[in-house]
């Protein structure tokens, strides 16, 4: 038997076809894994980003008046009762689309799937099951506003 002939067995050609299955699986298996991590990275620079909110917004809040404010990707609202000041993330708890507020309602309404929210960020109206993300104010001296995602630690 010549040496082509010995190449072309059905046994090797079993184990030339297992060697290059094995490394198609290991490519997809580290393209998965890359991907994956490729995500997890952006998301947590994405989570970094600051919330900053202009101090003339703080400064000019009318009471039971929620501005939106789209770089910090909130809404902030001066409460009449007792003149605090209170921030939620401007994403529906739903699927994250951006609720509007609706003044002759006194609701956030988000238009994607019909979810209302008090000026509470409580839900009135379903599908969303949650409130709005409160976030915290950090108004530290020589720092501007900003938006946390967490309560400050004391
Ligand atoms: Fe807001 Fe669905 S994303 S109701």
């Amino acid at each position: 038997m010549d040496q082509r002939a010995q190449q072309n067995t059905p046994d090797q050609s079993k184990r030339s076809f297992l060697k290059q299955s094995l490394i198609f699986i290991g490519g997809a298996v580290a393209l998965a894994v890359s991907w994956g991590m490729g995500r997890f990275a952006l998301f947590s620079n994405e989570k970094k980003k600051l919330r900053e909110v202009p101090s003339e917004v703080l400064a000019k809040l009318q009471p039971d008046v929620p501005v939106h404010v789209p770089g910090a990707e909130a809404w902030i609202v001066k409460r009449k009762s007792d003149g605090s000041v209170v921030a939620f993330d401007d994403r529906c708890t739903h699927l994250g689309c951006r609720p509007n507020w609706n003044p002759q309602r006194n609701l956030f309404e988000c238009p994607c799937h019909g979810s209302e929210f008090d000026m509470e960020g409580v839900v009135k109206r379903g599908p969303a099951k949650l409130p709005m993300a409160r976030l915290t104010i950090s108004t530290k001296e020589g720092e501007k506003p900003r938006l946390l995602d967490r309560p400050l630690a004391s």
